[in-house]
């Protein structure tokens, strides 16, 4: 939601800033716009709908040196150009771009008004402009310090100045804002992926933090004016992995990925020896791990299923009581944090706002938080008290797929670590290590059914409704089956437990409501046939997911190879991923972008 991109040095900004907020789209966004600053005037365009409707719309001789741009997802006021960033001071003078919430715009707007002022958006934005061009200092610096002091809420800011127009101010308070640095130029971005194709050597802006930006470089503050004297750290992200490379989606080729993904992760991670796995950025000894009584897992989505996952492979592996819950209900609900529980935030973006409160009220209350991330030094990462990076590599379509598998396998090692301080013998722990090592042979294996289930998945998308069903490991991983499919085709889709279906579902099974049943080898296998019978029995059409030695019914089935028991969720989500993928070709959706989503959550 939102994106903030920025540049100043010897090129034209505007090809630069379209590229960036290109680069944004994935995050979710509703209108777009950008300023661009010469020495006489600054020019501010923006529109409704995409970012190539912008560009289409640009004057033929927009150009300059300095510049800032925007991607919108609407808070604050409707979908309109006039809401759309940047916004302006009166004068036009100053331009801003805004991610985040002021809590206090209303207020402040008031009081505005009350002075004679005018505004013409009904944004909270629109007010910082007007507390910036007001100061009354001709710092730029001071200026925007004078305007955080009066506000309260969420940002990351990037202003320019008609009178200054050798630099960009940014700001940040609880939304991600990162420089770029060049050869004598400067970038600016809330997300990495609009920096990669420009550079690698960036700096991240801490909370409560500002910079001034020039082409010359940049000098980053506190707001009590202290120098932070920030340096630049160098990226692992090479720009091809936010490429398509000649994919049709970016859902697909991230699907694909998995088998050398996964092999990345674990590598150097596992102990075969002593049967357990390496998690040194967990910052917890022997000792501390062996201290916690329960695990309660917190994420949104489908990071909330995977956690679902995660919480049974702990109660499985390490006999602890372990439990995952929505981070978005947890936050509102006055928890009892006890001292005995460890806390896991789960989040592939790391910026979730719903999964950053719950883990601050964690902390708020005195309780241990880790954090299951894949995107490096973001919110959640770094608030955190210690964690697992997933290294599932940039994730951009907005249905995540490759980054929950990452988060399966993070439970699994989490799951070792905690099981190994207690009572999960060497041996079994030895017997998950070579079961994660088997699993990114096995997902190629997987992934070479493709055309089967991509025949599966094209008589599935016509279906009005479905039902994936599955029963105690399976279940998350029809939720998650279930949530793919809506998100990606825009057909409902609802998942049961198998057990369950007797209790009322089954009332609604007929011949035109398939069900993917999620079916493993395991010691639940005759109750699913059972499950499975009963759908058959009411004329239901059945799809299963299963392994190859559950016996042939007359449904359609896709086979993944057998693992560990406890490891067989992370295979069977796969399959899943590919079936929504190719049901929303065949219906022609907007796959990595699917209506009314976005890729980061970051408002409430
Ligand atoms: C997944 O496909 C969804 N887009 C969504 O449910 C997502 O998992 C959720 O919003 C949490 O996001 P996070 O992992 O970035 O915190």
């Amino acid at each position: 939601m939102c994106g903030i991109v920025g540049y100043i040095g010897s090129q034209d900004a505007v090809p630069i800033l379209m590229e960036g907020l290109a680069r944004l789209e994935y995050r979710g966004y509703d209108s777009a716009g950008i300023a661009v600053v010469s020495a006489s005037r600054t020019q501010v365009c923006r529109r409704v709908g995409r970012v190539r409707e912008l560009e289409a719309s640009l004057p033929r001789r927009l150009s300059g040196k300095v510049g800032i741009g925007h991607t919108r997802w609407a808070t604050h006021g409707p979908v309109t150009e006039a809401n759309a960033h940047p916004q302006s001071s009166e004068d036009g003078r100053i331009s801003v771009v805004h991610n985040g919430i002021i809590d206090n715009a209303m207020e402040l707007r008031d009081e505005l008004l009350a002075k004679g002022e005018s505004f013409s958006s009904e944004t909270d934005t629109e007010v910082v402009a007007h507390l910036i061009a007001n100061s009354g200092t001709d710092s730029l610096e001071q200026a925007v310090m004078d305007a955080l002091r009066q506000i309260t809420g969420t940002y990351a800011f990037a202003v320019t100045d008609q009178r200054h127009p050798d630099r960009i101010v940014v700001a940040r308070n609880g939304s991600p804002l990162i420089l770029g640095v060049g050869h004598r130029e400067m970038f600016v971005a809330s997300d990495l992926s609009a920096l990669v194709r420009h550079t690698t050597s960036v700096v991240h802006l801490d909370d409560g933090e500002l910079a001034t930006v020039t082409a010359a470089g940049f000098r980053t503050f506190s707001q009590e004016e202290e120098n932070t004297a920030k340096t630049p750290v160098s990226i692992d992200l090479a720009a091809d992995e936010v490429d398509l490379a000649g994919y049709q989606h970016y859902m697909r080729k991230e699907i694909l990925e998995q088998p050398r993904s996964v092999e990345r992760m674990l590598r150097g991670r596992l102990d075969d020896r002593f049967g357990t796995a390496r998690l040194d950025g967990l910052n917890l000894s022997p000792r501390d791990l062996r201290g916690f009584r329960r695990v309660k897992i917190l994420g949104c989505g489908s990071a909330y299923y995977v956690g679902q996952i995660g919480a049974q492979l702990i109660e499985e592996l390490a006999r602890m009581p372990a439990d995952a819950e929505p981070a978005s209900e947890f936050r509102y609900r006055n928890p009892v944090i006890e001292p005995g529980t460890l806390y896991v935030a789960v989040s592939q973006s790391g910026e979730t706002a719903d999964t950053t409160f719950a883990v601050r009220e964690v902390k708020r209350k005195g309780g241990h938080v880790v954090g299951l991330v894949n995107v490096v030094g973001s919110t959640i990462a770094r608030e955190c008290d210690g964690g697992i990076y997933l290294h599932a590599g940039p994730e951009i379509a907005v249905a995540s797929t490759k980054a929950l598998t990452h988060m399966a396998i993070g439970f699994a090692m989490l799951a070792l670590v905690l099981g190994r301080v207690r009572d999960l013998s060497i041996s079994d722990g030895q017997r998950i290590v070579a079961g994660l090592k088997e699993l990114p042979g096995q997902i190629e294996q997987i992934l070479a059914s493709e055309p089967q289930i991509a025949e599966i998945a094209a008589s599935l998308a016509t279906a009005r409704s479905l039902f994936f069903i599955g029963r105690v490991r399976a279940y998350p991983v029809a939720r998650e089956g279930a949530q793919k499919f809506k998100e990606v085709t825009y057909r409902h889709a609802e998942a049961y437990q198998a057990s369950e279906l007797k209790h009322g579902p089954l009332a609604l099974i007929d011949e035109e409501l398939p069900t993917v049943a999620i079916v493993p080898d395991d010691d639940l296998t005759d109750r699913n046939l059972g499950a499975v019978e009963q759908i058959r029995a009411r004329n239901g059409r059945l799809v299963m997911i299963t392994h190859p030695a559950v016996p042939e019914g007359e449904s359609q089935r896709v086979t993944v190879p057998k693992n560990e028991r406890e490891l067989d969720p992370v295979l069977l989500i796969i399959p899943i991923q590919l079936m929504a993928y190719h049901a929303a070709r065949v219906l022609g959706r907007d796959i990595d972008k699917p209506r009314n989503l976005a890729k980061s959550v970051t408002v409430e």
